[in-house]
């Protein structure tokens, strides 16, 4: 059977990232977009470049640097939105694409546009039409597609192709959609708009009644030919359809949809975990495809099963999303080049006096820890990134605690060539480092969410602190991990002051 190509939209930067609390630096974005192109995504939606200098400066070095996958920037149906977004997709030359999007629905036409649904055409059209001037890709989407009446859909998709754009996505912007109606409104539209085979019809669904990726399935068994989805689900509200989801379904049941994808699912995990780490948004353990559960079998039945024969209770391979066990790779005898190139295969690109710190660290932990997993490195390279763009790096914490101590902590950090040092008492260690750091770096944070997590198995492994901190309006995440967790939890708390601290200086 001829299978169809399914085109993986990645908006992780773009959706994914507006989620409260994953806001990502320069560097992680590069990162992340880094990793996608190993997954092989089709298209990276890179962010939308006008609404703020750091987005458009994001997705015009993604366009710079990123190669294989076409590079969208987002753009709403404004002029000066697609000037903008057209001069940051341009380095990637024919793999830029300008997205402009305009709601469509009653409800949007009503109170947030006040326009009628001829305005609503003109504006659609005159906006691709432009976008068209500028870049060969364009992209449409009519925002709420699925509160929208389905004819005057039908028109304005009609009317997008017509104008130019050679991608029409059909967004379910609010998660309304069932799989039923959903599949049947994309077949509708077949039906219904004579150019539709002149594009590729996108969907975009999110997640609100947990249906993404069934409504996602339903549209692509329906015609549809894109989907647009973030990794682990992240985005607006409960999220968009996850990336790893649809593709392993696609990839699982493809005797059931005939269709594939291009997606590397070696690099799922990893994808993941990147996200994950650099968001700050954990990664729940039931969390289908990759999740720490996914695939660890509990039952004594099951685990007899698969001992037997795998695919009593496997329906996919680990290996096939990347995971194979976390695999001992290095020890404390390797070398800073051996060193070098595992952090390489791994996608880390360190400056040389992060490298000589990350090290550093990883002889320290080799001395402490027998065995040293791929995330254990994973956790040491982030850190030490996030260290050198930092204000403000830890040089030397001592905590006193018990039962019968008041829990007392003394933090040195060094800022450039200066040294401070101070202490302070709190309601336990992690709160008197907290504390003490706000003290010397003058910040007040509030701490909103804070959890721990080993990092790989055993007693000696390394704790990963993940916590959200409040500055004011301002939430931040932040992750580090350590074999000691209050040092984790210094570490992790401090690079949400760093990135508060520069976040500040640049909105002045
Ligand atoms: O959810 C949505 O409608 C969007 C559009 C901008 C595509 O994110
Ligand atoms: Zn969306």
């Amino acid at each position: 059977m001829k299978r169809d190509k399914v085109l993986i939209f990645d908006t992780t930067l773009r959706d994914g990232e507006q989620c409260p609390g994953a806001s990502l630096n320069h560097r992680e974005k590069i990162e992340i977009a880094s990793q996608l192109a190993r997954l092989n995504v089709d298209v990276i939606e890179a962010g939308f470049p006008i609404a703020s200098p750091d987005d458009f400066r994001a997705v015009k070095a993604i366009a710079e640097t990123v190669k294989g996958p076409r590079v969208a920037g987002l753009a709403r149906c404004l002029e000066k939105d697609i000037l903008r977004c057209a001069e940051a997709v341009e380095p990637a030359g024919r793999r830029g694409r300008i997205h402009v999007f305009l709601a469509t629905s009653p409800i949007h036409r009503r109170f947030k546009l006040k326009k009628e649904k001829h305005e609503i055409l003109k504006q659609a059209v005159d906006a691709i039409t432009f976008a068209r001037k500028h870049c060969a890709d364009v992209e449409f989407s009519p925002e709420d597609a699925t509160r929208t009446e389905a004819d005057f859909l039908a028109e304005v998709v009609r009317a997008a192709i017509d104008a130019g754009a050679s991608t029409v996505n059909i967004p379910d912007t609010v998660g309304y959609a069932v799989p039923h109606e959903f599949g049947a409104l994309i077949a509708s539209l077949y039906d219904k708009v004579p150019n539709i085979s002149s594009a590729v019809i996108n969907v975009h669904c999110h997640n609100d009644l947990g249906l993404a990726v069934a409504n996602s399935l339903a549209a692509l068994k329906n015609g549809a030919r894109g989907v647009e989805c973030t990794i682990n689900g992240i985005g607006e509200r409960a999220g968009n359809c996850a990336l790893e989801e649809i593709a392993m379904a696609l990839l699982t049941r493809r005797d059931s949809f005939g269709l594939e994808t291009a997606i590397v699912t070696r690099e799922l995990s990893r994808a993941s975990r990147l996200v994950s780490r650099l968001t700050g948004m954990v990664v729940q353990r039931n969390k289908a495809i990759v999740g720490a559960n996914a695939f660890a079998h509990e039952a004594g039945i099951h685990q007899d099963g698969i001992l037997k024969e795998r695919t009593t209770y496997e329906i996919m391979r680990p290996q096939d999303v990347g995971i194979d066990g976390s695999e001992l790779i290095l020890g404390k005898h390797s070398g800073r080049h051996a060193f070098r190139e595992m952090l390489a295969r791994m996608g880390f690109k360190l400056s040389p006096p992060e490298l000589e710190r990350a090290y550093k660290r990883f002889i320290e932990l080799a001395d402490k820890k027998k065995s040293i997993y791929d995330d254990d490195l994973t956790a040491i390279a982030r850190d030490e990134m996030e260290e050198g763009c930092g204000l403000y790096v830890l040089d030397y914490l001592h905590v006193s605690t018990g039962t019968k101590t008041v829990p007392t902590a003394t933090v040195r950090l060094k800022k450039g060539k200066e040294m401070i040092q101070d202490a302070a008492c709190g309601d336990g260690p992690v709160d008197a480092t907290l504390k003490t750091i706000d003290r010397i770096a003058g910040v007040k944070g509030k701490l909103v969410d804070y959890a721990i997590q080993a990092v790989t198995v055993g007693k000696d492994a390394q704790g990963e602190v993940s916590l959200r901190v409040a500055f004011g309006p301002d939430i931040i995440s932040g992750k580090a991990a350590s074999t000691d967790i209050v040092q984790a939890s210094a570490a992790a708390y401090l690079g949400c002051v760093n990135r508060h601290l520069m976040s500040s200086v640049a909105r002045k």
